[in-house]
């Protein structure tokens, strides 16, 4: 296990009997502060890069990143504007320049670093429906066609801009296809046909680590002339992996597209691309209009805060960059692999286990499974117990209706022996 403890969250009214009021007229001292955040306030906070951490999309840092991670706070250095940031901006346009190459995307293609996927999806939404408007191929309120097995944050983006979305349903995996696009438009009026103006495509579904089928989704995006936008948050990483990258075949048409490096590319929270195949898409709907932001607003190379919904902006780029710069790209790969091998290894875990069941086959490193007999309390008794006991940060979900078991590894400091005592716990003796 990795030195630093998961630890596990606390009430608000064990917090706050914690050391009563930190904040006075007075203050108490940086020390003091500091004191009362690492021993207490932080452990009641879960280590999302614990090898163990396999709830949600955990984070796993490299060191390189993190130290980086300190020097842009203290730098306070803009990267709202070139004006202000020009240094900065262009060794995080090097790091979005090596993710859209990654992708295949065409030279020239760029964006912003923007806090996380939500961000750059409510990026690629608006984008997608400024272009339609401003061809004429759009006039009111405007649809678009994701799987039900998009991120949760595409609805929600959907939900801010009065966006409609209509739903295709994915084959037996779940992947989005072509096919199922032309059932679904098909079956829209003709007027909710009109409104469609983009496709929300995932490369790699949060719940299931299964990538849509791209190439088909491109072609159906080619013949109604709509705006494809890929979610690689999570799975964006796995572009780097020779042995899944054809898994994203078709990526290289997206109009828009996201990736975290704070997922699966070893960078700390906040930080997340948004990458358009023609930057000027995200300009054209982004760039804040104001009397004194006229001047920056000509032509100075590149403002990151005209690509995405935010001004001012630290250049949350820059450890990714770092960090990639120091190890070098054959690091990134190797990592990568291992975690595929790791979810691999829990994969095959599984089969070997009488008790245990694969709900589907593994496409990244999301492993979803069941435990044979278990109701759906058991898994959430289950996951409690092992952060009460620090044995690992777990968390049940629901596949098909289904409440079952969802490991997701980023972390390539995840061993073997990890799976094999987390899986061991749920075997029928030591329930
Ligand atoms: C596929 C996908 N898209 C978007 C998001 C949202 O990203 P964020 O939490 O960084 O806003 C997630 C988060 O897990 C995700 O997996």
């Amino acid at each position: 296990m990795d030195s630093v403890p998961l630890d596990h969250p606390k009430s608000s009214k064990e917090l706050a009997s914690l050391y009563g009021a930190n904040i006075s007229e007075d203050g108490i001292g940086g020390e003091e502060a500091l004191r009362r955040f690492a021993e207490g306030y932080a452990l009641a906070t879960v280590t999302s890069d614990n090898p163990r951490s396999w709830a949600f999309v955990p984070v796993a840092p490299t060191k390189a990143a993190t130290l980086f991670d300190l020097v842009v706070s203290a730098s306070c250095i803009s990267g709202t504007t070139w004006l202000e940031g020009a240094g900065a901006i262009f060794l995080e346009n090097e790091a979005l320049s090596w993710l859209a190459s990654l992708a295949g995307l065409p030279a020239g293609a760029g964006g912003t670093f923007v806090s996380g996927g939500s961000a750059g999806n409510l990026a690629g939404m608006v984008a997608g429906r400024e272009k339609a408007r401003r061809l004429g191929k759009l006039t009111g309120k405007g649809a678009v066609l994701a799987s039900a097995d998009a991120h949760s944050s595409v609805t929600m983006a959907a939900r801010i801009t009065d966006v409609d979305v209509f739903l295709a349903e994915g084959d037996e995996m779940g992947k989005l296809t072509g096919a199922a696009l032309r059932k679904a438009f098909a079956s829209l009026s003709e007027t909710d046909q009109k409104r469609i103006y983009a496709v929300f495509s995932t490369g790699g579904v949060t719940n299931t680590g299964i990538v849509d089928d791209l190439a088909t989704v491109a072609d159906f995006c080619k013949e109604h002339e709509l705006w494809m936008h890929v979610d690689a948050a999570y799975g964006g990483g796995a572009l780097i992996a020779p042995e899944v990258r054809h898994l994203f075949d078709g990526i290289e048409h997206a109009n828009s597209l996201v990736i975290d490096p704070h997922k699966w590319l070893f960078a700390p929270f906040d930080c997340a691309a948004i990458i358009y195949a023609d930057p000027t898409d995200g300009a054209r709907a982004m760039t804040q209009e104001a009397s004194y932001l006229d001047d920056v607003n000509k032509e100075r190379d590149w403002n990151p805060a005209s690509f995405a919904y935010h001004l001012t902006r630290r250049v949350r780029g820059l450890p990714f960059w770092f960090s990639l710069a120091t190890y070098g790209v054959r690091a990134y790969r190797e990592a990568i692999e291992q975690t595929l091998a790791i979810a691999e290894f829990c994969a095959q875990e599984i089969r070997r286990r009488p008790y245990l069941e694969l709900a589907i086959d593994r496409e990244l490193s999301v492993v979803v499974f069941r435990r044979l007999g278990w109701s759906d309390a058991d898994y959430v008794a289950w996951s409690d117990k092992l952060l009460d006991e620090q044995v690992a940060f777990v968390q049940p979900t629901t596949y098909r209706g289904e409440r079952m078991m969802r490991f997701c590894f980023v972390n390539p400091l995840t061993s073997q022996f990890d799976i094999t005592e987390v899986l061991d716990t749920m075997a029928p003796t030591q329930i």
